[in-house]
């Protein structure tokens, strides 16, 4: 069953996005590594991207609502040695813990390919960037990463999967200070209370609860160019309906691509202000965009390809709400390309001024999101060559 499923995926993928005049998605520009996303076309194309100066440049290389997150560009490099030896109060040099706990920025690299597995929550400290071009580097099988009441993080080219709730125990936060942490949730990356937070080229799935959950008051949010898949309830976007501090937030999605074994919530939003834009959805199995308590929702150039039920087609499902009270929500589709019988439904005031501030960076033709976003995910970057 799940594999004629994966079939029919493989098939509707290659038959309907196939790029109608070139065998392969080969990029138009001048530059071979130029494929038109404006985040990857800022760094991707050099050949020296791993040397100490040139990898700080993916700093500057974000688009949307936390484009101006400077992760630990302003620090020096730490390179994690130990995968081993997680130790959640006194963590030890070498280690990742280590590193993220530190107060001043840091731009955390690995030394080689490792797999870290957890004993608790990762807590990170502000102006952190981790990034894992070079290696591959998986959080996985243990507690994930939770980002609470920070700001200025990055986390970019690391594979998390198979998160699972940690707590009941002391957590170290910073050098000076360790706390009680209550069960989590189980998440990849539980985003809380935190602002100006990127999240690029990540591969995630089979985690507890979300892949990605942005949460408490938390805003100026990018999650970019991750490749997502096999999982249940994918990314939460506010607390709770009731939970006011949420009307602030503003958090864009882009050019990631939602694969296979994705159920609801892609993303599920309260609240707050959401753009959606350039992203490639290959299917979904209750629906894709949803959410309660009047968020602003602005869809733009997204690719759409519904699972074959037709019970599903609908991208967008209203929750906990009757029509005579979610008409009012702005919900829009603009440009985006509907496949296989999707359909969304709008509502609200199409020309809404909310719609300004659900608007983080300029969208590009859903047309194009073969070559755009056919890289999604973990990059494997080698040293001395284009990425
Ligand atoms: C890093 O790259 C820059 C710019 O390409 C170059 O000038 C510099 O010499 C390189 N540094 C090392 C250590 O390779
Ligand atoms: C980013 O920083 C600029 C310059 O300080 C500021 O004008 C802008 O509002 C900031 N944007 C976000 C989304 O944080
Ligand atoms: C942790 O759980 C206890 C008991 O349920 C509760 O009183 C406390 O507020 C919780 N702490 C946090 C930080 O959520
Ligand atoms: C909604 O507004 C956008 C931007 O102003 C416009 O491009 C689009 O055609 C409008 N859609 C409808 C259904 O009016």
């Amino acid at each position: 069953m799940r594999y004629a499923w994966t079939l029919i995926l493989y098939i509707l993928f290659h038959i309907l996005l196939k790029p109608r005049n070139s065998p392969r998605a080969q990029p138009k520009n001048t530059h071979p590594c130029k494929t038109g996303n404006p985040i990857d076309d800022c760094w991707r194309c050099d050949p020296e991207w791993h040397n100490y100066t040139n990898r700080k440049i993916l700093a500057d290389c974000a688009v949307g609502f936390g484009r101006n997150a400077t992760g630990g560009r302003d620090g020096e490099f730490y390179v994690v040695t130990d995968p081993e030896n997680d130790d959640p109060i006194d963590p030890i040099p070498g280690t990742l813990r280590y590193a993220v706990i530190q107060e001043e920025p840091l731009w955390i690299i690995f030394e080689g390919d490792m797999v870290i597995r957890l004993k608790d929550e990762l807590l990170f400290n502000s102006f952190k960037t981790i990034d894992g071009r070079g290696a591959k580097v998986e959080i996985a099988g243990g507690p994930c990463i939770t980002l609470s009441y920070v700001t200025n993080v990055i986390i970019h080219g690391i594979h998390i999967h198979h998160c699972k709730p940690g707590g009941n125990a002391m957590v170290r936060k910073s050098p000076n200070q360790y706390g009680w942490r209550n069960i989590s949730d189980g998440d990849g990356i539980s985003i809380f209370s935190s602002a100006h937070v990127w999240i690029d080229h990540c591969t995630l799935s089979h985690c507890h609860d979300g892949l990605i959950d942005v949460t408490y008051g938390s805003t100026s949010i990018t999650i970019s160019n991750n490749y997502m898949a096999y999982h249940d309830e994918v990314m939460l976007m506010g607390h709770s309906d009731d939970f006011l501090l949420d009307k602030n937030m503003q958090v864009t999605i882009a050019f990631n691509y939602f694969g296979e074994g994705l159920v609801q919530r892609i993303p599920r939003c309260r609240h707050g202000y959401f753009h959606i834009v350039n992203n490639l959805y290959s299917g979904w199995e209750m629906y894709a965009i949803g959410g309660s308590a009047n968020p602003t929702i602005n869809s733009q150039g997204n690719y759409f390809i519904a699972p074959n039920s037709n019970s599903t087609k609908e991208v967008t499902r209203r929750i906990n709400s009757l029509e005579n009270e979610w008409k009012e929500w702005n919900w829009r589709s603009i440009g985006d390309l509907m496949l296989n019988g999707a359909f969304f439904t709008s509502s609200g005031n199409n020309n809404s001024q909310n719609y300004v501030k659900a608007s983080s960076m300029f969208a590009r033709p859903a047309s194009l999101l073969t070559t755009l976003n056919v890289t999604a995910g973990v990059l494997s970057c080698q040293i001395g060559y284009i990425c």
